[in-house]
């Protein structure tokens, strides 16, 4: 099945709950949660504290998108009943082995980010590891930015490897995704789909959200 991810970095962060409220009642299957650090990417969004406000009041699994220098003393801090994934940088990763085994070990999805300019061959030794990839389509540290299309070619890229040596990996894009090239990245194989600006950003969020799903 693919799935919507919505990302919460576009939200209107003094109504967090209630636009949380609207995706969910839509139908949006998963929430993003983009962490940025201000030293991995040049933009500081928010901490553990924010996403944990959500507890309690939404059932919609939590994407955990970490953005972070040194995330090996974070992770815990982003585990809670509702986290399903958590995806460290790969480029901020000195041990990825060992962090995936980390994430792991507390009983959560273990994913990988790869910036634009970041080859897929960097995942070889860890890739039967791997329970995420996600493939970011921007330069990490901002909504609202423009698609980059070599994303297209390495996800494809991807989902053969994913044919021939992980059929359970989830393919996520990430990254100035609209309405206008969403089926583009569902047909190169990515089968869930990260949406802020585009989501959040729109008169209607409600519809937004249906109009997506309509074409996952
Ligand atoms: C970018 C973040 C994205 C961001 C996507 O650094 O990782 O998740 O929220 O926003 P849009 O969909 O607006 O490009
Ligand atoms: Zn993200």
């Amino acid at each position: 099945m693919n799935r919507l991810a919505p990302s919460i970095l576009s939200a209107d962060f003094s109504r967090l709950g209630e636009e949380v409220k609207t995706i969910e009642e839509a139908g949006a299957h998963i929430i993003h949660v983009d962490v940025m650090d201000g030293h991995f990417v040049p933009n500081i969004s928010f901490g553990s504290a924010v996403m944990k406000s959500l507890l309690g009041k939404t059932k919609l699994p939590f994407d955990v998108h970490l953005m972070i220098t040194d995330p090996d003393r974070y992770i815990k801090d982003f585990v809670t009943e509702n986290t399903e994934i958590i995806t460290v940088h790969q480029e901020a990763c000195i041990h990825l082995h060992r962090t995936l085994q980390m994430i792991k070990s507390h009983g959560v999805k273990a994913g990988v980010s790869l910036n634009p300019a970041t080859p897929l061959f960097t995942l070889e030794y860890v890739f039967e590891d791997l329970d995420y990839v996600l493939i970011m389509s921007v330069n990490p540290g901002f909504g609202g930015q423009k698609f980059i299309p070599s994303a297209l070619e390495k996800i494809r890229k991807l989902a053969v490897m994913k044919a021939q040596r992980n059929p359970d990996l989830i393919i996520a894009v990430d990254g100035g995704i609209t309405l206008e090239n969403v089926e583009d990245v569902v047909g190169a194989g990515a089968n869930l789909i990260v949406a802020g600006s585009s989501v959040f950003g729109a008169p209607d969020v409600k519809k937004r959200v249906q109009d997506f799903l309509a074409l996952l």
